[in-house]
């Protein structure tokens, strides 16, 4: 269930509004009552989705514009923020770091600066667990020690660790969520995933199933699991927005500083969610044995309990096949295959 808003409703500005998850948080934000502004810089985010879709305002500009923010803040009467805007990419994070440190990082304090100057004092922060790294115990709990292994997830610690700051120094309160392998897509079928270039696991599959590629590369089948491949936690994207809700909702009833991990507790292997997506979608899936990608953690899987507690959190998708067949969904009308 979704909390009340207080009345008059609050506005809440969602940067990254117009991507994957922030698009799912701004839809769950508008039927839970609460106006919404949205900033993208539309270079990964969809303005169709908004359009067409969200039916909110968009600003197109980047979160280290502090001139633009000031005129945002001074427009209008924001009283919390959830801030999405981000580069994701392992990967890329590596090669180029520079660029995650400009954006996730800076974009981020230019944004908290300017929060401040406004007196905005509620954040909603998109963290990852992949700032715990390499796991040392399974299911991870908030309290494991942080050890990314990446520059993306060095920047969300980063960011996280500013947060308590500004916290102690200003007062600023934040509820900060550490995802596990966000998945699926709105059940009505007009939100998505839609990343260009696409690296996540579970829409290569669904492309390997709808021919937009020939197969699924595994990567590394030598890991210490029972069919040798990489163990994901996999939580679907509408639960994830519907925690930023609960999430915003406790900072505005008076909610300190906190820590959550959103994912379902189930752990499936690349192998388990190529066999998921072959029996929801029904189309032959190709697959072909890849060397291990670096980086790759061998399990992650979270505990969310606090979530769970805390906040009332509840996952309404929590099974593997739903998560697949929105997605499988989402796909088949995006890419009309
Ligand atoms: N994988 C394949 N083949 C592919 C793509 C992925 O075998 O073509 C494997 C990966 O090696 C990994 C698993 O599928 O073992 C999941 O990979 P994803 O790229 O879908 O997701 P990650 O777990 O690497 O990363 C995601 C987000 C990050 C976030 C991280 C936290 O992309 O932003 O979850 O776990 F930090």
């Amino acid at each position: 269930m979704s909390p009340e808003p207080p009345s008059p409703q609050p506005t809440v500005l969602v940067t990254g509004g117009a991507g994957y998850i922030g698009s799912h948080a701004v839809l769950a934000l508008k039927q839970s009552g609460y106006n919404v502004v949205i900033l993208d810089n539309l270079v990964y985010g969809h303005r169709d989705i908004v359009e067409n879709v969200l039916d909110v305002p968009l600003i197109v500009g980047d979160t280290t514009d502090r001139a633009l923010l000031d005129r945002i803040f001074a427009e209008h009467e924001i009283s919390a923020v959830m801030h999405f805007a981000a580069y994701i990419a392992v990967g890329e994070s590596v090669t180029d770091p520079g660029k995650y440190y400009q954006n996730n990082v800076h974009g981020t304090l230019t944004l908290l600066e300017a929060m401040v100057a406004a007196n905005v004092k509620r954040f909603v922060f998109s963290s990852t667990c992949a700032i715990y790294g390499i796991p040392q115990e399974i299911p991870i709990t908030e309290d494991h020690p942080k050890a990314p292994i990446s520059p993306y997830a060095s920047s969300k610690w980063m960011v996280e660790q500013i947060l308590q700051d500004f916290d102690t120094a200003y007062g600023l309160k934040s509820s900060i969520f550490r995802y596990f392998n966000a998945s699926g897509a709105h059940p009505d079928g007009g939100l998505g995933e839609d990343h260009s270039p696409e690296t996540h696991l579970l829409p290569l599959i669904l492309f390997a199933a709808m021919g937009r590629r020939e197969n699924i590369a595994i990567f590394g089948t030598d890991y210490d699991t029972p069919d040798g491949t990489c163990i994901r936690d996999y939580v679907h994207v509408c639960d994830l927005a519907s925690a930023h809700v609960l999430g915003l909702q406790y900072l505005l009833d008076g909610g300190e500083t906190d820590v959550f991990n959103l994912g379902n507790g189930n752990g499936f292997s690349v192998r388990d969610a190529i066999e998921v997506a072959r029996q929801v979608t029904g189309r032959k899936i190709n697959v072909v044995e890849h060397e291990r990608r670096p980086g790759d953690s061998t399990v992650l899987l979270g505990s969310a309990e606090k979530a769970k507690k805390r906040l009332g959190w509840q996952p309404q998708y929590p099974e593997l096949s739903d998560i697949i067949a929105h997605a499988w969904q989402w796909h088949q009308r995006r890419h009309g295959m």
